[in-house]
Formats: C-alpha cells, structure tokens, sequence
C-alpha cells in the first residue's frame, strides 16, 4: 500500500462523529447545519433530460465529453466572466468532469513532478480538505497559507523559497468555509508570480454562482488573466460545477478550463484515468448551463436565509454576510469543538467546527475558534436553528457569568 495514505487525516465528518461519540442530542427534530450539501429542488427540466436520454447509458462515454457540452460550456463561461467567445475553443480550453472535487484531486496528481523531492502544493489555511490530500497522495508536501483577517490568502506574505518549489496553487473563491472572495487584482498578483516562478493555478470557484449582490458577481480567474490581456490563460485552470449554481450535487457534472496545454494533458491523463461523464448526465448539464433562470431563484433563495439568521442573531453572534457561498464562519466565543458539542447536546443543531478544516501553521491555526455552518436546509428550517442558535448562546453567556 502506498505508506503515504497515513498522511490523511480523518474527514472532518469522521472528527465530527467521534466528537459527538457519547453525547445525546436534545430531543428535538436534528437541523445539519455541518454539510454543505445544496438542498434546493433541481431544476425540472434536468431530471425530464435525464429521464428523456436514459438509452445513452448503452454507450461509453469519452473523455472529452460532447462536443455540444464543451460549446454550452464556452458560451458559459464567456457570458459569466465576460471573456472575448472567441479567445475560447471548445476543444482546446474546456475539459468537462464528474464535479470539481475529482478533478481537483485528479489535477494535482497530473501536474505534480515529484522526481526532485522538494515538490510543494500550496494551498489556504483553512481549507476544501481534498486540496491536502492531493498533494500528500502526489508526493508533494502541502504549504499552507494562512488566511487573513478577511479570510484572504496573502499573497505577499509567501516567502520567495517557497515560490520556488511550488509546482501547485490552489485558490478558492468563493471561499469555503468563509465565503470570501479574491479581488482580480489579487488574482493578477498570482498569476504574475506563477510567471516568475512557474507554477499552476488552480482556481476552484464551484461557489461562484452563489453570491448576494446580483450587480457583483465575484470575479474569476480566467476573467482577471483577460483583464490583464491575456488569451492564452497560461498556468491558469478553473474548476467549476453544477452542484451548487444548479442544487445537483448527485448529478457529478463540472468542468475545468484554461490553458490548453494543461487541458490537453490533463485529458491525456483523464483517458488512463477512465472518469468520463455519463452520457444522459452530459445531455442535462448542456441544458443546466444554457439556463440562468434557475440559478437566479437559487440565489434568491440563498439570500432569504442569510437575511434571516443574521437577523435572528443580531447581538448575539458577529455575523457577516459573505461575498458569497452559503457559509457562515462566526468565531465562538469559546472553544470550537466544545461548541459544537454542546450546541448538538443541548439543541441537536449540527455545526462544523472550524478547527476540522485547518491545520495549525506557523505557531496559528486560523479554523480555531471558528465554526462553519451551512445554510442549506430550507428557509423554516433554518429559521428553527437560528432560534436554537439563540438560545443556546444567551444560557451559555449565562453559564459564564
Ligand atoms: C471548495 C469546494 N470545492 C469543491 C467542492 C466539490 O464540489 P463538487 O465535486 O460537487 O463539484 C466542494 C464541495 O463541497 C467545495 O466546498
């Protein structure tokens, strides 16, 4: 077995259960506030296609996926991150995968080279926890970057020998846990600097649908490489996905993009690899990315429960409506896990505590103190849990005095 799968840390849900080990929830109905797993309806028209092109599932799948769905994809992306359509080939710059989360994985195996031993995959601080096993699993060490007061990466604060051996970046934007969102001229930076030193960039932006500001789409980072004039998108790669802008998380459907060199090779390697999408599964994420309607009413609905819960804890509990994403990352007024512990205990309201997503570097760990908690149940629901919620923090303030 390969010795470096003892590297892995248990998933933050597996923390989540043994924390939980021996402790009764209250008597009340459970409220999961800890996955972030979209529970919107999808939209009709996608399970009518499913069920509509069911005999596709008689034929292999390739690895490039439909020409039609790379072309929805293109039309996609150019529209959204207002990319010239004609800087974008369809066969050259777009990859379509089984969500983000495989091909984030998948990328990292593919780009690093390990032969020289020093190999280093950067990545924030806390952060989407695929991101670490990668690099573990490709023979890279993972570099984390701690994430500043605004949930930011610091771009500036890496030191230049650490440029020098990083083979990977990871961006996230918007983030996850907090939702924060990288400016174009942050994304600039990093895209200088990965001239200067060489590395690749990948931008996961699975959330950049969701966001409160019809009018402020947050930027993305094949968008900022066209500010800056940019058409060969070199060294830059996006991941994007249908889980969250269309509530499809079963479906698997996404995509990555950029340079064409990378896509090439990475569809060289997705061919060994054998991860084509299911045909039928192709046929309604042509549609799903052709249609904004439902990703409005999406929003919408994302909208309505920040607005309440930030309401209902007014006082309470400093919360921030983030850039974007469907996240909440308050700090605690004590110790993350306990709170969480006890929050479950006492109101069977299910939290992730911020600790789980991060690693203490540099003498700090960022997650600490922090919980995440993921507004994805619907809106009467999360009402319910932001009364819990309260609850819970005016007899824990009690209990202090
Ligand atoms: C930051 C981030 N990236 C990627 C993913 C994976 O999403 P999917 O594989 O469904 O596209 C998630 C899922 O929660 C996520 O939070």
């Amino acid at each position: 077995m390969n010795p470096r799968l003892s590297l892995l840390q248990p998933y933050p849900f597996e923390k989540l259960a043994a924390l939980f080990q021996g402790t009764k929830a209250a008597a009340k109905s459970p409220i999961l506030w800890s996955i972030g797993e979209p529970k919107h309806e999808a939209p009709a028209f996608v399970h009518e296609i499913i069920n509509k092109e069911l005999s596709g599932l008689s034929n292999y799948p390739l690895t490039a996926g439909l020409s039609e769905l790379r072309e929805a994809i293109a039309d996609w992306l150019s529209r959204r991150f207002c990319l010239k359509r004609a800087d974008l080939d369809r066969d050259k710059h777009v990859l379509p995968v089984n969500g983000t989360r495989e091909a984030l994985f998948a990328f990292c195996q593919f780009i690093v080279d390990a032969r020289k031993g020093d190999a280093l995959v950067l990545m924030p601080n806390p952060f989407y926890q695929i991101y670490e096993g990668a690099a573990f699993l490709a023979d890279a060490e993972p570099w984390y970057m701690n994430l500043n007061h605004e949930n930011l990466p610091d771009f500036d604060a890496v030191p230049e020998e650490i440029w020098k051996r990083c083979q990977l970046i990871y961006i996230s934007s918007p983030g996850n846990p907090s939702g924060a969102v990288i400016s174009s001229a942050e994304m600039q930076k990093l895209i200088r600097l990965s001239d200067q030193f060489d590395f690749a960039i990948a931008s996961d932006e699975c959330y950049s649908e969701i966001y409160p500001d019809e009018s402020k789409p947050p930027c993305g980072l094949l968008q900022a490489a066209a500010e800056m004039g940019r058409t060969d998108f070199k060294n830059c790669v996006v991941f994007h996905s249908l889980s969250k802008r269309s509530s499809l998380p079963g479906m698997r459907s996404g995509f990555v993009a950029g340079d064409a060199e990378l896509i090439k090779n990475f569809k060289l390697y997705r061919t060994y690899h054998g991860c084509a999408m299911s045909p039928p599964f192709q046929k309604a994420s042509v549609a799903a990315w052709q249609d904004e309607v439902h990703v409005v009413r999406n929003r919408d609905l994302y909208r309505q429960k920040f607005e309440l819960v930030i309401q209902k804890l007014k006082g309470e509990l400093d919360l921030e409506q983030p850039g974007g994403a469907f996240y909440l990352w308050p700090k605690t007024p004590f110790s993350d896990t306990e709170f969480a512990r006890l929050l479950f205990n006492e109101q069977n309201l299910t939290v992730l505590p911020g600790s789980y997503l991060s690693r203490e570097f540099q003498g700090s760990n960022p997650g600490k103190n922090r919980v995440r908690m993921a507004l994805v149940a619907p809106l009467s629901e999360c009402a319910d849990g932001a009364e819990r919620l309260k609850e819970f923090l005016v007899s824990a303030k009690e209990r202090a005095k």
